[in-house]
């Protein structure tokens, strides 16, 4: 990865300086992770709509909270900008700080901006448009059946571990056209990097090599996949753009949905509400996963969005670099937009996706619910009396700020067979 702090900037960078964040509010702790909703309460009440927090290492930066201010950042690229060399942090930034995966510049699609955006996202969305929705259902049901035949038998698992988190990979590994004997390879690289385990960076560069042999591989061998198209689209994406690209929708699309399964599988053993239609699971796992969204949304907060000039926004003046933490999980609870729980069945108009030219591409939402749908539909069909194997209570949320997630769902059930 390049070195971002020495990277060439955007023309109009600025030459550095921050804002006086006296009274900052720190974005990281355990009383941030204990009741995070309580906290945006406080702070809208306290600070408004956009709050001065610091961030891990006491970075300062700016965390938008209302929706309609979420919104506005969105829609307003030309001052809320994507690229991270704009930053007047970096001469503040070591190398081996924990947030640089989220912002350490990379030549993909995430941090253009412009015509440049619209070229890269162009070839993303088109590729992701022409998936068959029909197919991609039949093969999460496969994915599923065969990840849930691994423990059936043995009565409980974590569901984490052996179901939500291998079962994203495994999906848009079909989307991509990915030959099988890559799979293994690839899940094991994917859960190391996701994880930040020991070994990450070896194994994100594992997951490079294998973007570059199945780009070598289309080309040779052109399919009816993802991959294949984005090669042939007019945008025309050099290699290296094309080897980035791939390596963002697969890190991009697999945290969150891994996350979103589980989320939505905690609702509903934990929740009355749902857990009375268990038997009948159908019915009402549609609507858990959009409550997720709404309560629970897997992407909590997002870094980020950087000021092109200085800029008001919600009271505070913003400074050319500045960085601004986009408050998703705080705009889906904002209590001016919030419908009541039980119209958030159908609500579709939360921030978890974000918003505006940057946020998740159109058909991503769609296939990622088609996805995790159809794994919570296999699962409570193939389990049907599946439990929590610990109370509620001890079910662990992984520390992190950015995303919500359980860190593993022990649950138990009557062992049975494998499937025919
Ligand atoms: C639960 C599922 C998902 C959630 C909650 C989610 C959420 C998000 C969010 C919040 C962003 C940031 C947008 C911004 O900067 O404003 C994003 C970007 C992105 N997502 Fe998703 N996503 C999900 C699934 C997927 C899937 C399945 C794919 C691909 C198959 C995908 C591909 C991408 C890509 C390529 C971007 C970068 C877009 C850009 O900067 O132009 N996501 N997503």
């Amino acid at each position: 990865m390049t070195d971002p702090r020495h990277a060439t900037t955007p023309a109009d960078a600025p030459s550095g300086g921050c804002p006086a964040h006296a009274g900052a509010v720190p974005l990281y702790g355990p009383r941030f992770l204990r009741n995070p909703s309580e906290l945006y309460r406080e702070m809208r009440q306290e600070h408004g709509s956009v709050v001065p927090v610091v961030i891990e290492g006491d970075i300062p930066a700016w965390f938008v909270i209302d929706y309609r201010e979420v919104r506005h950042v969105l829609s307003n690229p030309d001052v809320f900008a994507r690229d991270s060399r704009r930053w007047n942090e970096w001469d503040n930034i070591p190398l081996d700080w924990p947030l640089m995966p989220f912002v350490g510049y990379q030549p993909s699609t995430l941090f253009t901006e412009g015509d440049e955006h619209r070229r890269r996202a162009g070839a993303i969305s088109d590729g992701l448009f022409a998936v068959d929705q029909f197919d991609l259902r039949n093969q999460s049901e496969r994915i599923a059946d065969d990840l849930i035949d691994t423990f059936v038998a043995a009565g409980e698992v974590d569901l984490m571990a052996q179901f939500a988190h291998p079962l994203p990979l495994l999906a848009v590994a079909k989307i991509f056209g990915l030959p099988e004997a890559e799979t293994p390879g690839l899940l094991r690289d994917m859960m190391t990097t996701v994880n930040g385990d020991e070994g990450a960076l070896e194994a994100y560069q594992g997951i490079c090599a294998t973007m570059q042999r199945l780009v070598a591989h289309k080309r040779e061998q052109p399919g009816p996949d993802f991959v294949t198209r984005v090669l042939n689209h007019p945008a025309g994406l050099t290699e290296d753009e094309l080897i980035s690209d791939l390596v963002l929708v697969m890190t991009a699309a697999q945290q969150p949905m891994a996350y979103w399964i589980g989320n939505t599988v905690r609702l509903m053993l934990t929740d009355d509400r749902f857990s009375m239609n268990i038997s009948g699971g159908r019915r009402s796992v549609g609507q858990a996963l959009n409550e997720v969204l709404w309560e629970d949304t897997p992407t909590q907060n997002y870094l980020g969005r950087w000021a092109a000039r200085p800029v008001q926004l919600g009271g505070q003046q913003i400074d050319t670099g500045d960085l601004l933490v986009l408050g998703l999980a705080a705009a889906n609870s904002d209590p001016q937009v919030r419908p009541v729980s039980e119209a958030a069945a159908g609500n579709q108009a939360m921030m978890s996706f974000s918003y505006g030219e940057h946020r998740c591409p159109i058909p991503a939402p769609e296939l990622a619910e088609v996805i995790c749908q159809t794994a919570v539909e296999v699962l409570l069909d193939r389990l049907p009396d599946i439990r929590p194997a610990v109370n509620v209570e001890d079910l662990k949320w992984s520390p992190s700020v950015w995303m919500r997630g359980l860190v593993s769902l022990p649950v138990s059930f009557t062992p049975s067979y494998v499937s025919v």
